[in-house]
């Protein structure tokens, strides 16, 4: 049984949709991003979750009960957002046990689950400091602290790490992280990173105009996107213009632009004869053949760029047309080897060339 799950979970501002009637299930124990471009919905799903906007249609289902219509402190749900400030009055220990006061419980329990708490953030010494005396990270660890102390079923975050800079966000990931391993609770996590998307999640759920664009695992999403959006919002792709000649199943064989034929995958079935669009993964295309790359095409090295540990390559190539290929290796072997001008031929895995139509961007 799925943890939480929305059926044709809607909402909409006068006549602008948010968020489409979405069918959403997440599992037990489940790390499942929502990522998007702004105003994709991820903060509207999130909170008709939470119970902090009303439905326009459909049903939240949480453990098999319905809560739809419950009160946000009815759900077994906690909270963690980028802005949601501590309580400026109450000392660390206080902002923690709020939870718990107002559940009920016992003063001696809430005692010791502070502490624990306290201790499970890395921060044991603090809790009688006030927020102001805490670094932005000791705040959202204390936030952290607060959001999972009565161990809700579900823990939404949006953007939770949105306001760190880079090295403080990369550990609290790792916090994050290993703070879901020791809860084992379902946690949803909004961002609009992607590497911090594909780093966290088990599943990440894609959004685009109010709609899930493609639910999967990072590498599902990554190698396999079944849209031109899906395949350009992840990181770097090069998109090959083609026909798709033949088709049986989950692979088939398109001829590009300059006649030349490959085989590519296919995550979605397509109709004999549709124009797509071949995604390559830059690191997927390699100068050596070696085991696993039956296929290749000819392309012209125009220019080389150094950018740390990997090299970017950018070639011309007939059935590339105008756009340039992008191919990365390690710098490492690439120093001083590769000429430009020179004709190479560029090998890849049929697995890895992925056809997506053309046709719009659903
Ligand atoms: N209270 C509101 N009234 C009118 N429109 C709203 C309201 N709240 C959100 N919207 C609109 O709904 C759309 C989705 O907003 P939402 O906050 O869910 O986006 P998001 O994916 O969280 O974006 P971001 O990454 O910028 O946080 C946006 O176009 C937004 O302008
Ligand atoms: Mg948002």
């Amino acid at each position: 049984m799925s943890t939480l799950e929305t059926q044709g979970l809607g909402k909409v501002y006068g006549d602008f949709v948010a968020l489409a009637p979405t069918d959403l299930k997440v599992e037990k124990g489940e790390f499942l991003t929502l990522l998007g471009p702004s105003g994709s919905g991820k903060t509207t799903l999130l909170s008709l979750i939470a119970g902090l906007a009303d439905a326009d249609g459909g049903r939240i289902m949480l453990n098999g009960r319905d809560v739809t219509h419950a009160a946000p402190y009815q759900r077994d749900i906690g909270m963690m957002f980028q802005n949601y400030a501590l309580f400026p009055h109450m000392t660390i220990a206080e902002n923690i046990a709020f939870p718990l006061k107002m559940r009920g419980k016992p003063q001696a329990d809430i005692d010791r689950l502070v502490t624990e708490a306290l201790e499970m953030v890395r921060l044991p010494h603090i809790a009688d400091r006030y927020p102001k005396e805490l670094s932005g990270g000791q705040q959202q660890r204390v936030a952290l602290a607060r959001c999972t102390i009565y161990r809700p079923s579900v823990i939404l975050m949006d953007e939770p790490l949105g306001a760190l800079d880079k090295k403080l966000r990369d550990q609290m990931q790792f916090e994050i992280l290993r703070i879901h391993a020791e809860i084992g609770g379902t946690i949803i996590y909004v961002t609009h990173d992607q590497e911090e998307a594909m780093t966290m999640s088990d599943r990440i759920c894609l959004m685009n105009g109010g709609r899930i664009a493609q639910l999967g695992s990072p590498d599902d999403l990554y190698f396999r996107p079944e849209s031109l959006f899906v395949a350009d919002f992840l990181g770097e792709a090069n998109l090959l213009e083609g026909s798709l000649i033949a088709g049986d199943g989950d692979s088939g064989t398109v001829r590009l632009k300059d006649g030349a034929e490959i085989r590519v995958s296919l995550p979605r079935p397509l109709a004999q004869g549709s124009a797509v669009k071949v995604m390559l993964r830059p690191q997927n295309l390699r100068l050596d053949p070696g085991a696993g790359a039956d296929q290749s095409i000819t392309a012209r090295l125009a220019n080389l760029a150094v950018t740390g540990a990997s090299t970017k390559l950018f070639f011309d190539a007939p059935a590339a047309g105008d756009a340039a290929l992008i191919a990365t290796r390690p710098t490492a072997i690439s120093a001083g080897v590769l000429e430009r001008g020179q004709d190479y031929r560029l090998c890849f895995d049929s697995r890895d060339a992925v056809a997506i139509s053309a046709e719009g961007a659903a």
